[in-house]
C-alpha cells in the first residue's frame, strides 16, 4: 500500500527514524529490566525520561512534517489557508487519518501509563540513592544498614501531599543540576532547613498517641590497651515513664508532649549551639527562658536566628545516615569477632592511622595497611612476627568498615554529620542540659547523670559491678581521668577521631 506523498519529507522521515529507534530502545531496556528482575535505575532513566522525551520530539517532527507536506500539495493556497485541507472522500486521506488517530491515542496511553511510572520511579529509593550515586552515596550507604533501610526515602524526604512534593523535587532538580556541573557542596549540608513536618513523616509510622516506656541499652567497647580489655556498660534509658500508659507525662519524650512548646535559638548553622531556649506550658500559659550567658550573643544578633520548635528531628537527627566514629565501627568489629580480640592492641593501631583524613579511598586503603603494619613493626615486632595472618585480615576488615563510614570524595566523615542522641562524641542533649542554661530565677535545664537514663551494669565482664533494676551507680570512667568527666563534657574528649 502506498502512502499518501505528504508522508515522504525530510522532517517526517527523520522524526520517523527517531521515534522507532526510541520506542525500540524503551522496548529492549524494559525486556531487559524484566528478565533481570529487578529495576536498575540507569535503564530507568532511559526508559522514563531520556527515551520518552526523544520519541515524543520524533512524533512532534512527523506531525510538523505532515502538516507542511500537505500544505505543500495544495496549489496556491489563499493567504488564509493557514491549515492543511482535510478531505475524508479522498480514500487516502481518510485511512491515514484513522492511522495518525489511532497511532495518537495508542500514544496517549502508553503516556499516561509511562509518566505515572516515571513519578513512581522518581520517588523510589533507586532513583535517589543510585542515580544520585556520587553526591548521595554516603546517605544511601549508611542508610541500607539503617532500621529504616526498607523505608523508602521520600516516606522521610516527601511525605505525602502536592506542596511538599513540589518542593522537594525542585530540591532534588537543584541537586541534579548542580551533580551535573559539580557545583555541590561537600559535604551536603546539614540540617535540611525546608525538612518536611515531621507530623506528616516520621508520625506517620510512629505514632504519638503510643510512645515508649523505658529500654535497656547494652554497649560494649573495648579499650586501646594489649588486651583489648572489654568494657561493658548497660543503661535503662528514660525514654518515657515507667509504664507506657502514663503517656508523654515524663521522661525523655517530654519534649514532644503536646501540652508543652519547647522553642529554641541556635547562632550556629548546623544547631550545635543552643544559647536560648524557651518553654512555654500551653495549659498555664507559664513561660521559661532558659539562656547559657557563656554563648549569648547580643539581643539584636540573636534575633537574626530563626526561633524553631523542638521536634523529633532535634533529637533524631541520624536516624538512617549514621556515620560512626571509627572507635565505634572497630568495637562493633572486634564485638563481632571480624577483628579478633585476641590480637594484641589491635585497637590502638586501627585508631592510630584511622585519626588521620584521607583524600580518596585508595589513599586511605593504603595508608591503613602501612599504618598498622608499621605500628606493629616498631612497637610490637614479637606481635608483628607471629601474628601476620591476623594482622592482615584485620587491615582488611579495617579497610572495609572506613569505606563504610568514610566518603573522602564527599569530604564525610562521622565528624561532619553529628549525632544529637547521646552527649559522648557531640554535645548532643547537653547543647541544653549541660547545667549552664539558667533562667533569670536560678532555674536550670538538669544535666543530672540520673535524668535521662540510669547505669544497672559497668565494668569489664571478669568484674562487673551492677545495682537492682530499681537502682542506679554512679559512673565510672573505663580509665582513670580523675574528675574530668564530671567537670567538663565527654565530647571535650571524645569528639576526636583517635578516641
Ligand atoms: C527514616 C527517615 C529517613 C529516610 C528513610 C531517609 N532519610 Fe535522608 N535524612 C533523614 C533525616 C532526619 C536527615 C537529616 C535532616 C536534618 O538534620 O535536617 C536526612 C538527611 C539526608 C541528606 C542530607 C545530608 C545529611 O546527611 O544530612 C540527604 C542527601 C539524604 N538524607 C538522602 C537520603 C536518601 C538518598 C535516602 C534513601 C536512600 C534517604 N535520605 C532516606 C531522614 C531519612
Ligand atoms: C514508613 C514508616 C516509617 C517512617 C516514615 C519513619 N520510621 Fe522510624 N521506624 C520504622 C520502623 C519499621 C522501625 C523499626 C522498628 C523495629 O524494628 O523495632 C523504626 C524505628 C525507628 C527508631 C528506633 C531505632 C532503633 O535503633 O531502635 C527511631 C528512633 C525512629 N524510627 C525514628 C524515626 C524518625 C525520626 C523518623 C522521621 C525522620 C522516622 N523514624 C520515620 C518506620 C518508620
Ligand atoms: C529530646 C529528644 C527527643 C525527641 C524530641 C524525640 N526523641 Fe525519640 N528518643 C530519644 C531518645 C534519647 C531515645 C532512646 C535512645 C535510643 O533509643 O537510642 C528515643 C527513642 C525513640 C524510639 C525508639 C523507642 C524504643 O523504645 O525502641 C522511637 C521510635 C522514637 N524515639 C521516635 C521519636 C519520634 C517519632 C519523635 C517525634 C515525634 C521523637 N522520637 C522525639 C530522644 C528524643
Ligand atoms: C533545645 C534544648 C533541649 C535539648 C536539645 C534537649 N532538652 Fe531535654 N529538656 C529541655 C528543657 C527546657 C527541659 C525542661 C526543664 C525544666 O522544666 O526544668 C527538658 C527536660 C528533659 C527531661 C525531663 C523531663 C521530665 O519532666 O520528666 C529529660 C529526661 C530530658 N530533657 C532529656 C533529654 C535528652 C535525652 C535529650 C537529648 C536526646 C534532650 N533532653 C535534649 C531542653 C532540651
Ligand atoms: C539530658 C539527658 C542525659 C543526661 C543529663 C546524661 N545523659 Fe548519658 N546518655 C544520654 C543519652 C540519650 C545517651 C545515648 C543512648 C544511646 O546510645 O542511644 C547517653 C549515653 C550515655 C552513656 C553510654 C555511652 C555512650 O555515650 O554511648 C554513658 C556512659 C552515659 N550516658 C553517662 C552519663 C553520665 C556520666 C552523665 C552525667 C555526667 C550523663 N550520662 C548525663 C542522655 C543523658
Ligand atoms: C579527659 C578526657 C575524657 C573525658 C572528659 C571523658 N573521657 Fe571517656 N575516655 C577517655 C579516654 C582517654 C579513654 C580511653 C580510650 C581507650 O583506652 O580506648 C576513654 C574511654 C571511654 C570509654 C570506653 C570506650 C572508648 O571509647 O574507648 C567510654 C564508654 C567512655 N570513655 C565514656 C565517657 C563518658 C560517658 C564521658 C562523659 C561522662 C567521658 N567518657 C568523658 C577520655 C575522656
Amino acid at each position: 500500500m502506498k502512502e499518501p506523498r505528504s508522508y515522504y519529507n525530510w522532517l517526517t522521515i527523520s522524526g520517523f527514524i527517531l521515534a522507532v529507534n526510541s520506542l525500540f530502545l524503551i522496548l529492549v531496556f524494559a525486556g531487559i529490566m524484566l528478565l533481570l528482575g529487578r529495576s536498575y535505575s540507569y535503564f530507568g532513566v532511559y526508559i522514563y525520561i531520556v527515551l520518552p522525551f526523544f520519541l515524543s520530539l520524533g512524533l512532534v517532527f512527523i506531525l510538523i512534517g505532515l502538516v507542511k507536506g500537505m500544505k505543500r500539495k495544495e496549489t496556491g493556497p489563499a493567504d488564509e489557508d493557514l491549515w492543511p485541507i482535510l478531505n475524508l472522500n479522498y480514500r487516502k486521506q481518510r485511512s491515514s487519518l484513522i492511522k495518525v488517530s489511532l497511532a495518537l491515542f495508542i500514544f496517549l496511553v502508553a503516556s499516561a501509563i509511562g509518566s505515572y511510572r516515571a513519578f513512581e520511579y522518581s520517588n523510589s529509593v533507586g532513583f535517589c540513592g543510585e542515580l544520585c550515586h556520587k553526591v548521595m552515596e554516603p546517605e544511601y550507604t549508611t542508610y541500607l544498614s539503617s532500621v529504616h533501610a526498607q523505608v523508602p526515602c521520600g516516606d522521610c524526604h516527601m511525605g505525602e501531599g502536592s506542596g511538599w512534593f513540589v518542593r522537594s523535587k525542585l530540591a532534588a532538580l537543584k541537586l541534579v543540576y548542580s551533580q551535573l556541573f559539580n557545583r555541590y557542596s561537600k559535604p551536603i549540608p546539614t540540617p535540611i532547613t525546608d525538612f518536611r513536618p515531621v507530623q506528616q513523616t516520621c508520625q506517620q509510622c510512629h505514632w504519638p498517641q503510643k510512645f515508649y516506656a523505658r529500654k535497656l541499652i547494652h554497649q560494649v567497647s573495648y579499650l586501646a590497651d594489649s588486651a583489648n580489655t572489654e568494657w561493658d556498660i548497660s543503661l535503662i534509658m528514660k525514654t518515657g515513664p515507667k509504664n507506657s500508659a502514663m503517656g508523654l507525662r515524663e521522661g525523655i519524650h517530654w519534649h514532644i508532649n503536646p501540652d508543652y512548646r519547647l522553642e529554641y535559638v541556635s547562632n550556629t548553622a548546623n544547631r550545635e549551639s543552643i544559647p536560648w531556649v524557651r518553654l512555654t506550658n500551653l495549659k498555664t500559659g507559664k513561660v521559661k527562658i532558659f539562656v547559657d550567658k557563656d554563648k549569648l550573643p547580643d539581643e539584636s544578633i540573636l534575633r537574626q536566628f530563626e526561633t524553631r520548635t523542638m521536634d523529633c528531628m532535634d533529637c533524631h537527627n541520624r536516624p538512617s545516615h549514621l556515620f560512626l566514629y571509627p572507635g565505634d565501627y572497630i568495637d562493633q568489629a572486634l564485638l563481632t569477632g571480624k577483628i579478633p580480640t585476641r590480637l594484641p592492641f589491635i585497637k590502638a593501631a586501627a585508631l592510630n592511622v584511622l585519626k588521620n583524613e584521607f583524600s580518596t579511598l585508595g589513599m586511605a586503603d593504603s595508608a591503613i595497611k602501612q599504618g598498622v603494619e608499621s605500628y606493629y613493626r616498631i612497637q610490637h615486632p614479637m606481635t608483628w612476627l607471629k601474628e601476620k595472618a591476623l594482622i592482615a585480615q584485620s587491615v582488611g576488615v579495617i579497610r572495609k568498615e572506613y569505606a563504610r563510614n568514610n566518603f573522602p570524595f564527599m569530604k564525610v566523615t562521622a565528624t561532619s554529620y553529628l549525632n544529637n542522641i547521646g552527649h559522648r562524641q557531640s554535645e548532643g542533649c547537653f547543647r541544653c542540659h549541660s547545667g549552664r542554661h539558667r533562667t533569670s530565677t536560678g532555674e536550670v535545664i538538669s544535666g543530672d547523670c540520673n535524668l535521662c537514663h540510669t547505669i544497672v551494669e559497668q565494668g569489664t565482664p571478669n568484674r562487673l559491678d551492677y545495682t537492682f533494676l530499681a537502682d542506679s551507680m554512679e559512673f565510672r570512667h573505663p580509665v582513670d581521668i580523675g574528675n574530668q568527666w564530671k567537670s567538663r563534657n565527654c565530647s571535650g574528649c571524645h569528639s576526636k577521631l583517635w578516641l
